[in-house]
């Protein structure tokens, strides 16, 4: 998409969750220049937000080096969105008064694009009649909002005033930078609250010996995404994940297990549950011995490698006491994709098959093709983000239970 978003980091404890919202845009292909205010600077550091976005982080005014290379009125006109997270009490009242008095709040006053404001403060300071008398004037201003939600806070107050989460807010700021405006839903209903979902994801590693396993090439993207949607619709959310390079979701319980066996088990102990999704790509099979010592070569020649079966997660899930009341597959097949995952939809006894076309370079892609086999026929969802298939997904599994 090529586009760039300014983001102002405010001082407060949330500011973290900045830092990872620019690695979760960076993922989205948005690029992101910071500013960070001094207040921010008590909680993240330039060096941190510099490394991330791999740009110089503009946080002074009266720089003169900072002017000289970049203006503040060029930086306030230079991205295609400027958001301000985590947004205080004090930013959202020196922008809802012009008040001008540092880089950040000279930029908002200059800047000519859309602004979008997290909010992220105590719950008492976001219910009082300052803030929101200056939330009203900055949403008639025309400026936008999301969150904060409701949660625990740093402070061990309960309400809303948390951040909204990283993903969200990708969410929202994909929208503004499309032209999108209604952010309604982002925060709004949260259709799966009170459901709990289970997820594998990601490969199993089957060891050999200490220092040599069995794997595959599954990523976790796609796992770890649905996870995502289906937290930000409100349910609560396990992740059982095999060993990956991506960062969990912010939004869900994250369990990290190496082995089909440990995957098996995490999984029981993870029941009850509404929602099983077996997204995983668990190994089939593992050395039937795996070597206490490191194998060595020797005398003996190349040794011979005897497999044996590893349980299968869904199946045993689907077959459960306690299942699940709806459970769900992946099919990865790289030819008679359809056929192959109704035969998967008996074999494994799941409510619905979501197939994928995996011949080509689906797995640690970003792309995905996805068809959802049900009793009732087919859905077809050709050629989307992993995000967006996950969207995808999880709104028809909200419309399932509404
Ligand atoms: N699965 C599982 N445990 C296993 C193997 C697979 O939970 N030991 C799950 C996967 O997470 C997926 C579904 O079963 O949801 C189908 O996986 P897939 O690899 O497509 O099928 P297999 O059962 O392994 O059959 P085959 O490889 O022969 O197509």
């Amino acid at each position: 998409m090529n586009k760039k978003i300014l983001l102002i980091i405010g001082g407060g404890i949330a500011a973290y969750k900045s830092l990872f919202l620019i690695r979760v845009l960076a993922r989205r292909g948005i690029a992101t220049r910071v500013i960070l205010t001094k207040g921010g600077s008590e909680f993240v550091t330039a060096l941190s937000a510099g490394g991330l976005t791999g740009e110089k982080v503009f946080t002074d005014l009266f720089d003169l080096t900072d002017e000289s290379e970049m203006g503040h009125i060029e930086l306030s006109r230079s991205a295609d969105l400027v958001v301000v997270a985590p947004a205080t009490a004090d930013i959202i009242a020196k922008a809802a008064h012009g008040i001008a008095n540092d880089l950040a709040t000279t930029t908002l006053q200059a800047t000519d694009k859309r602004v979008l404001y997290a909010p992220a403060m105590n719950v008492r300071m976001w219910e009082s009649a300052p803030t929101q008398r200056n939330v009203k004037t900055l949403k008639a201003d025309g400026q936008y909002f999301i969150g904060p939600d409701a949660g625990e806070m740093a402070c061990g107050e309960f309400g809303e005033g948390r951040m909204a989460e990283p993903e969200a807010m990708a969410d929202a700021i994909d929208k503004l930078l499309k032209g999108d405006t209604t952010l309604d839903g982002l925060n709004g209903p949260k259709p799966l609250k009170g459901k709990r979902a289970l997820i594998t994801a990601g490969p199993t590693r089957e060891p050999i010996d200490p220092v040599r396993y069995l794997s595959n090439h599954s990523s976790g993207k796609q796992g770890y995404a649905i996870a995502a949607a289906l937290g930000r619709l409100g349910a609560d959310v396990t992740l059982v994940s095999g060993p990956v390079s991506i960062d969990p979701p912010a939004c869900a319980k994250t369990v990290q297990v190496e082995t089909a066996r440990e995957m098996l088990d995490v999984c029981e102990k993870g029941l009850p549950a509404d929602i099983f999704i077996a997204v995983a790509a668990v190994a089939d099979w593992r050395p039937k011995q795996s070597a206490a010592k490191k194998i060595k070569k020797g005398k003996d020649g190349i040794p011979a490698m005897v497999l044996t079966e590893n349980p299968d997660v869904l199946a045993t899930i689907s077959a459960a006491k306690n299942r699940p009341g709806l459970v769900i597959g992946f099919a990865a097949e790289t030819c008679d994709v359809v056929e192959h995952a109704k035969a998967k939809l008996a074999k494994k006894n799941c409510d619905w098959i979501v197939a994928n076309d995996v011949s080509g370079d689906v797995m640690g892609g970003d792309h995905n093709s996805l068809i959802i086999v049900t009793e009732n026929g087919e859905d077809y969802f050709p050629h989307l983000t992993k995000a967006d298939a996950a969207r995808r997904l999880a709104d028809k599994i909200a419309e399932h239970y509404s």
